[in-house]
């Protein structure tokens, strides 16, 4: 009788496994992720496999007497990149770059071999053909290709593998995990085991040789393509390219870094020779208008380390339908909602018949709350249809009971306000800074948003 192949289901979003189909991982939450896969006896040393438990000479060591002095951290050729990891790259790292298609990722990890000829790369592309690569390259670096970039094109990663332990580059870069298998498997390739495998694979190899990795990985809209996110906790570094496509500019942010911050940000800008880096993205997310318009708010932000100013635009209009519509494009629309509701009971301002709209410049996700400020400031110029002033920013988050709650780092959010040229910003009152940061700048304390008000629309 022939024996039913065995499946499990596995979530997409997190990566736990579950015998039997579930509407909702029990793990992580999300709905409708479970994916069905065959269960495939890993032919490999696998991970659990005993054979490679009973042939690893490794032993416990003391934490104390690892030595740290021969880890010196690879510099790339690409700036703001280096800056996002930490400083370089660490000898024997995997990192994965994740970004829907088309947003830049072969771009990006091709600039990385191109921009720096003193390292010898490995580029291993699944995807595209060598004249194809060749062709971007030269779009790249019309000053030439360095002799230093090799180029390797091949899907089967034990075959990969064999070439990187030969050649024994200062890094490599796999576009992408999806397009790539290994033989021990049956299942196709992008599918959530050969995926698992691969990466399982690739970390060993980094941390067995030391060469550091830079992974691949394409994420859908809607997540339900098995993909980076269930890599998430295998590597070591995960970026993700976020943004518009049809826009310019593309953001990279850290999601997650073991040698360094998370939720740093670069800036780059689409341009036709590739990726450039845009050092100074508060120049890039200020509007150059010449006079204020009114709905619009800069917000002084903290990115992870680096204060970061840009434009909050809000549109308030008169409900279309019967039911008023709230909208927020990078703002969590569960926190606009709260902030109206705030402004309706603490300040006053009947809202709840008016349709609302809330956008962040630049494609920018928000999510650091000292941007409450500059929202509600947004709101309330639209709904005035008066226009704030140019030279004025904010930074403070707004609590359940209209009060205005200081903010993390508000003299390094002021020092960069001062610098791009504002000459006013609000901050709370109960801020510990007491002077003025920086010169030039007027700090503008205010206790609850009828302050604020007051404030502003005097
Ligand atoms: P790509 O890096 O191929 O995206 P991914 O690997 O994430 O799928 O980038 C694709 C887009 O970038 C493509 O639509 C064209 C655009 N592009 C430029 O505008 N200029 C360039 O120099 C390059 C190489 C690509
Ligand atoms: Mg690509």
């Amino acid at each position: 009788m022939a024996t039913k192949a065995k499946t499990l289901w596995y979530c997409t979003s997190c990566g736990n496994e579950s015998p039997k189909w579930m509407g909702r991982c029990p793990a992580c939450g999300e709905w409708n992720t479970m994916v069905e896969a065959p269960v495939e006896a890993a032919k490999s040393s696998g991970g659990k496999g005993s054979q490679r438990a009973a042939s690893s000479d490794r032993k416990p060591r003391r934490l104390g007497e690892i030595d740290l002095s021969s880890e010196p951290r690879l510099v790339l050729g690409v700036a703001e990149l280096d800056r996002l990891l930490g400083g370089g790259v660490v000898p024997g790292s995997l990192i994965l770059i994740g970004g829907e298609p088309g947003i830049g990722k072969s771009t990006l990890s091709l600039q990385v071999p191109l921009g720096c000829p003193s390292l010898l790369t490995l580029y291993v592309t699944g995807e595209e053909s060598e004249r194809q690569v060749r062709m971007r390259a030269e779009r790249l670096s019309p000053g030439g290709i360095p002799e230093s970039c090799l180029i390797y094109c091949e899907t089967q990663i034990e075959a990969v593998l064999a070439q990187a332990r030969e050649l024994k580059p200062d890094l490599m870069i796999v576009d992408s995990v999806q397009t790539m298998y290994t033989d021990t498997l049956d299942s196709t390739p992008g599918s959530v085991s050969q995926i698992k495998e691969v990466a399982a694979l690739l970390l060993r190899f980094a941390k067995d040789s030391g060469v550091p990795v830079i992974l691949i990985g394409h994420i859908t809209k809607d997540g339900y393509i098995a993909g980076p996110k269930i890599l998430e906790h295998i590597v070591d570094v995960v970026l993700q390219f976020e943004g518009e496509n049809r826009g310019s500019y593309r953001l990279l942010r850290s999601i997650k870094n073991r040698f360094g911050s998370t939720s740093e940000l670069a800036v780059f800008e689409m341009t036709g020779k590739g990726l450039r880096e845009v050092p100074n993205p508060s120049e890039m997310l200020i509007p150059m208008h010449e006079e204020g318009l009114s709905g619009t708010a800069i917000s002084a932000m903290l990115d992870g380390t680096r204060p970061l100013l840009f434009e909050v635009q809000a549109l308030v209009s008169s409900a279309a339908y019967g039911t008023a519509q709230r909208s927020a494009t990078g703002f969590d629309v569960r926190r606009l909602n709260m902030l109206l509701a705030v402004l309706e009971k603490r300040a006053g301002f009947h809202l709840s018949a008016k349709d609302v709209f809330l956008n962040m410049a630049g494609g920018l996700k928000v999510s650091d709350p000292a941007c409450d400020l500059a929202v509600i400031a947004a709101v309330l110029s639209s709904n005035f249809d008066y226009a704030l002033p140019l030279d004025c920013c904010f930074a403070g988050e707004v609590g359940l009971s209209g009060e205005i709650r200081p903010v993390g780092q508000t003299d390094r959010r002021i020092g960069e306000a001062a610098r791009l040229g504002f000459k006013k910003i609000f901050v709370s009152s109960y801020s510990a800074q007491d002077a003025p940061a920086a010169a030039g700048i007027k700090v503008i304390k205010v206790a609850d948003v009828p302050e604020l008000v007051k404030a502003l629309f005097r």
